[in-house]
């Protein structure tokens, strides 16, 4: 298992839409293994394929699900891998305090669906159904999200997500320029391979 580099905004690749996934093979499973170690490593609940680079439809996810209720011990979901995710259904309205790998240090407040139906298949192609709320849902809708190129911050009003970025952008100068140097000395490797 590997632990991948995660993107972090503006990479072009979160604007991606991924697409569906038509193989259920090794090379799958060995992908999903190494986006289970880099949510880890991460501490993140929820990890989409394109947050490192990979535009398929796959998101990973270990939710906690008794958060806030002063429990010491966090009880979670445990780790679901997500194929071809669709929600076939949405009720409710949920405002929630929302973060994102893609953007370190922002958190905003997101109004989402309050319940969804989500329909996925698993590593092995199996079609699987989770009936989700509050924090799982919220989750969900946000990993969906980044498999259609929507971030989180799309999800603001214009005048919010104005401020927002220009914090993010403060704050994250020197990560964006060494992300922006990293992708350019690989723009130029690859050239030169080709050459
Ligand atoms: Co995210």
């Amino acid at each position: 298992m590997a632990v991948l580099d995660v993107v972090t905004f503006p990479h072009p690749v979160l604007k991606q839409k991924c697409s569906e996934v038509l193989r259920f093979d090794a090379e799958l499973h060995a992908f999903l293994d190494d986006m289970a170690a880099t949510m880890n490593e991460a501490d993140g609940i929820g990890l989409a394929a394109n947050q490192v680079g990979v535009t398929q439809r796959i998101f990973l996810m270990d939710v906690p699900t008794n958060r806030g209720s002063g429990e010491k011990e966090v009880k979670t979901t445990g780790r679901i891998e997500v194929v071809n995710p669709k929600i076939v259904s949405m009720r409710g309205e949920l405002k929630y305090e929302e973060g994102c790998l893609s953007f370190p240090g922002m958190s905003e407040f997101v109004m989402r669906a309050a319940e969804v139906d989500l329909e996925y298949q698993d590593r092995t192609g199996a079609v699987q159904k989770v009936a989700a709320r509050g924090l799982v849902a919220v989750c969900i809708q946000h990993e969906l999200d980044h498999l259609d190129g929507i971030t989180f911050v799309d999800r603001l009003s214009p005048f919010k997500r104005k401020i927002a970025m220009r914090e993010y952008l403060r704050q994250n100068r020197e990560l964006i320029d060494d992300q922006a140097m990293r992708e350019k000395q690989k723009a130029r490797r690859a050239q030169q391979n080709v050459g």
